[in-house]
């Protein structure tokens, strides 16, 4: 693929890029995204990292897990998240039962992701038990963003979307998987729903970047899922989430405005068309911006 010359000036961040940030104490904004026109948005909006989330499964399917999500529906979005980033470094969610059978069946679907969707790296729940996975895709020369804490995939054993690592004992089993995950090569960490204390223990023990939800201030850099953050959810609301904007109350305002202007008859205003048939026209002439392409 050729890019243009402005393509060529925007430098993407890599995970050299992101391992750097850490030592140099510049903060990581990492958000979910799930299609090209978001991703456009915020990519130009200056996010390092995108991650298209099986979080999907709830914002965008409208399910109350990420349980059903699969390979081909996270490599599908990834697809289009790629082809609408300039900047941002692409990470791929490895869904439910998609690398825990074994590390060949985790590389097999890791490579998927980074042939097929354009993703940059991967990323993966787990501690102690995933880190022969991690290693295994990493000695691939595939890039690994581990995540720890409470990791939705494991909801049923959590008995819900529980805080992880509230008690000495339980902090200590999350400090190890953390270790565990950089041991294993990850070039990253998200540590999610556990003490804020706890996550800046972690991250002052690790080398590698931490990227937090829910799991305080002192990490080396935030995610939120861009659906909370833009206020388009509305039937979940998290402690941890900011909501930057009022998007689902905006976009319902505008709908109904619509509604009501093609109710109305009020649109589609003259300008809105195509004018009258040119019957003196020698040729078909077309009027630009006729169908739904590039607007002109
Ligand atoms: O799936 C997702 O969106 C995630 C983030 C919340 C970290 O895993």
């Amino acid at each position: 693929m050729t890019q243009t010359t402005d393509e060529r000036l925007v430098r993407r961040v890599t995970v050299p890029a992101l391992r750097s940030m850490k030592r140099k104490g510049e903060r990581i904004s990492m958000i979910t995204a799930y299609d090209a026109t978001f991703a456009r948005m915020l990519d130009e909006a200056g996010a390092d990292v995108l991650l298209v989330g099986d979080s999907l499964g709830m914002v965008v399917q409208g399910r109350d897990s990420t349980l059903p999500v699969t390979v081909d529906e996270v490599i599908y979005h990834c697809r289009a998240v790629a082809r609408g980033t300039r900047r941002a470094h692409i990470v791929g969610d490895m869904p439910f039962m998609s690398w825990q059978l074994s590390p060949e069946q985790a590389l097999t679907n890791a490579a998927r992701f980074l042939a097929e969707g354009g993703a940059h790296a991967i990323k993966l729940e787990g501690g102690i038990d995933a880190a022969p996975t991690i290693e295994r895709v990493v000695r691939a020369g595939i890039p690994v963003m581990g995540h720890v804490g409470l990791t939705p995939q494991s909801v049923h054993a959590m008995g819900g979307f529980r805080v992880q690592g509230r008690t000495a004992a339980a902090a200590e089993r999350v400090l190890a998987d953390a270790m565990a995950v950089e041991e294993a090569g990850a070039y990253s960490l998200v540590l999610e729903g556990i003490p804020t204390d706890l996550a800046a223990r972690i991250t002052d023990a690790l080398s590698i970047p931490t990227i937090g939800i829910g799991a305080g201030p002192h990490c080396d850099g935030q995610v939120l899922v861009c659906y909370d953050l833009l206020g388009l959810t509305q039937d979940l609301a998290p402690r941890f989430v900011k909501r930057y904007a009022e998007l689902f109350e905006s976009g319902r305002q505008a709908a109904a405005r619509y509604c009501e202007e093609v109710k109305s008859g009020a649109f589609p205003e003259e300008a809105h068309g195509f004018g009258e048939v040119r019957r003196d026209a020698p040729v078909l002439v077309e009027a630009r911006g006729g169908g739904y392409g590039p607007r002109g």
